[in-house]
């Protein structure tokens, strides 16, 4: 049997659970061990440690929160797609935004957040969706507002580069129209990032922004989390929503037993009541 490089204690699994409970929301269950132990691996190797137990110092004492950021990218889960769940595009373009062009007509203002936007392709899409829609955007003021917790992933965000495989998501006629090659990658073009304010923020914390907003993309975050947490996280959706806003969640996720402040009205779309 090959021998494992570094043991990883139950001791030090609950002591590094529990940080990323307090700092993230994020639950760390038994199944997500072999996950934590690999990730963090590379993260002792990197730092010359020899155990899980220094590690585990080194997080407790650390003052400034260098390792502890290192330590919550490392364990956080990233996965995400070009127009990954497109329905909710679709609903996006057929149906919000011709209501909202009609509803916000006085202010002629669109916001929209992409919470927990990971390395960016939620929001390009969102962007590409509401710049191809048949709904004229000229004269409006809208805004794309995306955040994730992950220091890495919201830097690649910002770049708006991406390998040409993961490109392949986009359909031809919007890569071909909002994208351009360079070296070999797929670059997001200036109307795209114009419309989009990428920034590092961890959900559980203090939010700078106090909307109101039109529309709330939270897909494939909230899983993540326990109970409490996503009780308290839809309750501040709801707060920073407009009456009748619009949640998108993920496919797996939904609302029942979490807060009545919302309806369903779609798969996985839903509307503030309250
Ligand atoms: C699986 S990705 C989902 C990406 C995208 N929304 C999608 O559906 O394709 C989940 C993202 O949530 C972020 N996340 C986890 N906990 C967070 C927190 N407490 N605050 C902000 N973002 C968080 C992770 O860093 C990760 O990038």
């Amino acid at each position: 049997m090959v021998q494992e490089e570094f043991v990883l204690e139950d001791r030090d699994f609950r002591k590094l659970s529990k940080l990323v409970m307090d700092n993230a929301g994020i639950v760390l269950s038994e199944r997500k061990r072999a996950f934590v132990h690999g990730r963090l691996g590379r993260r002792l190797r990197a730092l010359g440690l020899n155990d899980f137990a220094q590690y585990c110092r080194l997080l407790e004492t650390s003052d400034g929160d260098d390792e502890l950021r290192n330590f919550i990218n490392a364990v956080t889960t990233n996965h995400t797609s070009f127009f990954r769940e497109s329905h909710h595009l679709d609903h996006l373009s057929r149906t919000i935004l011709p209501g909202l062009m009609t509803e916000n007509s006085d202010t002629r203002r669109i916001r929209i957040w992409s919470a927990g936007c990971s390395s960016g392709e939620e929001p390009y899409s969102i962007a590409m969706t509401l710049l191809s829609s048949t709904a004229s955007l000229a004269g409006w003021n809208t805004k794309i507002l995306a955040t994730d917790l992950d220091t890495n992933v919201i830097a690649h965000a910002a770049r708006g580069i991406y390998d040409t495989e993961r490109a392949e998501g986009i359909p031809v006629a919007l890569r071909n129209r909002f994208t351009s090659m360079r070296d070999g990658n797929v670059v997001m073009n200036d109307e795209l990032c114009d419309l989009i304010t990428f920034a590092h923020l961890n959900l559980l914390e203090a939010w700078p922004m106090q909307g109101p907003f039109d529309v709330i993309f939270c897909r494939n975050v909230v899983i993540y989390f326990d109970k409490p947490t996503q009780m308290r996280l839809f309750d501040r959706y709801a707060n920073v929503l407009k009456p009748d806003g619009w949640l998108i969640i993920g496919h797996s996720e939904n609302l029942i037993g979490i807060t009545d402040r919302f309806e369903a009205v779609g798969r996985t779309i839903y509307r503030r009541i309250r």
